[in-house]
């Protein structure tokens, strides 16, 4: 996950590229870089800090130009380094003549090193990029834009590019190959970008590049061709920072675009918090977490498991005994009301109604400390409640809900932290490593978005069933459930989620050849519990999909089916597991032709009991 931003222009396009770095640092901030056209020749300053220290180094050595890219890295090749951060150079004789950042896994990278190190050509990095500034250099006889479109056809994987050159002042060209890259029309000058939001305010029409596209940008002409080579037409749409979320761009559906954007949200939903204070909560949040003694979370759906998960997380950190209700269940059930109970309601709309009568009904039996987890800040629910957390998740238009269950439990994080401040039950340490953990939450989130090739081919398996099992234990139970309430509603699947050491007081007897079982396998203190419950499953025939942390040793055998997480997230792994849950829904979905943003029967905000 990079940032990618270029701009050829008539005035000095060094703030802009700046500008658009920031807005895309949440995808990568391992190093960052800038390389600009300045008096004939290529100048480029790059750090492993921040992009606010990229900007001071570019004032210092006073970088500017008409010309130029920039770029935000999350290390795929090699370690966060100076040397391996973007643009990379390339030319022969030591002097640079092309400049060239990349987003994306070019497989076949080994193979063009050797090549081009035999053609003469010295590497700085370990990068998979410079290998493709290099081959667009040994490819270059004067229009880069032919050099690049010659390049791509050499190139395994997935990639963004944008690269320019020091022959050419007045030009910056780009490819597309699964990982996304926009077009921003100027007046006199042009935009390249990994995501429109870098360009908010330099400009609102944006052009979405489909895979196999190469552009060709100068001050007045945007030139695009497709894979084939053919002159193309992609069409123009006016974004304004506020509509951005109604428009499709490159995804298929808004279900998949929301998924990708779960590392925006998450980042947004953390805002820039350092230090973790009750009144992120509202005010007065300090006095009324010192005069409950528990919580009481009410939610449906999604946001319900979001809930599950939290009781997880509350009574292990915060030690405050925790109760979670379906709001429907609750608010019709006999219950014994604790007036120090803190009632919390979890909601992306904030309209659902059978929460906002749970609340109600709470209130109404004495029970007054009201906090609300919500995605809408001019929603009934937080004008219903003493205190509340706004998620940044964004307009959510798939009817199932992705981006606001992390953004939920993002948020849920940080009311573990803070209940367990005011409770004294955190060291000022571990309080500091979690929110460090939680900081590295977009670039995690990233990571297993990678996984998405996989995940397809297993989807495709998937699409010819009619049933499902999903396991998980401990706080990675709710996440099963999640994950088969994904499956079922926009695939139509029949999904069933259990605590992996409950199969065998039934569930079993369902087991056979035909069942696929998904299980979640991290590496915790119920591993080795998780792995006997997947023999019990496999004696029987039925065929295991295993997400299995990478340092579980679960391989792949007969009937055994594993794709390795990047890491383990310790607490927050279930916000990690959820993802490619959520894309085994969504690939599954589209494999078998459902309205994936519109599942049947449902809508997106439930107004009605
Ligand atoms: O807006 P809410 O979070 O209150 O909505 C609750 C549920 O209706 C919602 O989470 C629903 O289960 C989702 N469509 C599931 O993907």
């Amino acid at each position: 996950m990079c940032g990618i931003v270029g701009a050829v222009g008539k005035r000095d396009i060094t703030p802009i590229l700046l500008e658009g770095l920031k807005r895309l640092e949440y995808r990568g901030y391992d190093s960052c870089g800038v390389a600009v056209h300045a008096d004939g020749e290529l100048k480029r300053a790059r750090s492993t800090q921040r992009v606010a220290e990229l900007v001071e180094q570019v004032a210092k050595e006073e970088l500017a130009g008409f010309t130029g890219i920039a770029h935000t890295r999350w290390a795929t090749h090699g370690a966060p380094a100076t040397h391996n951060a973007h643009p990379h150079f390339s030319g022969k004789n030591g002097t640079p003549r092309i400049a060239l950042v990349h987003n994306g896994i070019i497989e076949n990278h080994d193979e063009l090193r050797a090549e081009l190190t035999q053609a003469g050509y010295v590497f700085e990095s370990q990068t998979d990029t410079e290998v493709i500034a290099h081959l667009v250099d040994h490819l270059y006889d004067g229009d880069l834009f032919q050099a690049l479109q010659q390049a791509v056809k050499r190139l395994q994987g997935a990639y963004a590019i944008a690269v320019f050159c020091r022959d050419e002042p007045h030009r910056v060209v780009g490819a597309r190959q699964g990982s996304p890259l926009v077009v921003g029309l100027g007046d006199g000058e042009n935009f390249l970008a990994s995501d429109a939001l870098a360009l908010a305010g330099t400009t609102d029409q944006i052009i979405y590049l489909e895979d196999g596209d190469v552009v060709d940008l100068q001050l007045a002409r945007v030139w695009i061709v497709d894979a084939e080579g053919r002159q193309v037409e992609r069409a123009v749409h006016t974004v304004h920072l506020h509509t951005a979320a109604a428009e499709l761009g490159p995804y298929r559906h808004y279900m998949q675009k929301e998924i990708f954007e779960q590392p925006r949200a998450v980042g947004d939903t953390l805002q820039d918090i350092d230090s973790i204070t009750p009144e992120l909560f509202g005010d007065g949040a300090f006095k009324v977490f010192k005069e409950i003694d528990r919580v009481l979370i009410l939610a449906c759906g999604t946001s319900y498991y979001a809930g599950l998960t939290a009781r997880y997380w509350i009574e292990s950190v915060a030690k405050l005994p925790v109760d979670v209700e379906i709001a429907s269940e609750y608010r019709y059930r006999d219950s014994v009301p604790n007036p120090r109970t803190l009632v919390v309601t979890i909601s992306q709309s904030g309209e659902t109604a059978d929460t906002l009568a749970a609340l109600k009904h709470a209130r109404s039996l004495g029970m007054n400390h009201t906090l609300t987890i919500c995605n809408v800040a001019t929603s009934a629910m937080v004008r219903e409640c003493e205190l509340n957390y706004i998620t940044r998740a964004g307009v959510e238009i798939g009817v199932a809900s992705t981006k606001a269950f992390t953004t939920q439990l993002t948020a849920l994080c940080l009311l573990t932290l803070a209940l367990a401040q005011v409770k004294g039950q955190i060291t000022p340490e571990r309080e500091e490593k979690l929110l460090k953990d939680m900081r590295h939450l977009p670039v995690a989130i990233g990571a297993v978005l990678a996984l998405e090739p996989q995940i397809i081919s297993w989807a495709e398996r998937f699409a010819g069933k009619e049933h499902a099992l999903f396991l998980g234990r401990g706080m990675h139970y709710p996440i099963a459930l999640e994950g088969a309430l994904k499956l079922k509603e926009i695939s139509y699947i029949h999904a069933e989620a259990y605590p992996a050491g409950e199969l065998k007081h039934g569930p079993l007897a369902l087991v056979t050849e035909a069942m696929p079982v998904v299980t979640i396998a991290p590496n915790d203190e119920l591993l080795e519990k998780l792995k006997s419950n997947m023999q019990e499953v496999r004696a029987r025939g039925g065929e295991l999909y295993v997400f299995a942390d990478s340092d579980t040793r679960i391989t792949s055998g007969d009937g055994m089916h594993v794709i390795r997480m990047p890491e383990n997230y310790g607490k927050l792994s279930p916000i990690l597991h959820t993802i490619p849950l959520q894309l085994l829904a969504y690939h599954t979905a589209v494999a078998r032709g459902t309205d994936v943003d519109k599942p049947r029967n449902l809508a997106k905000s439930v107004t009605v009991e």
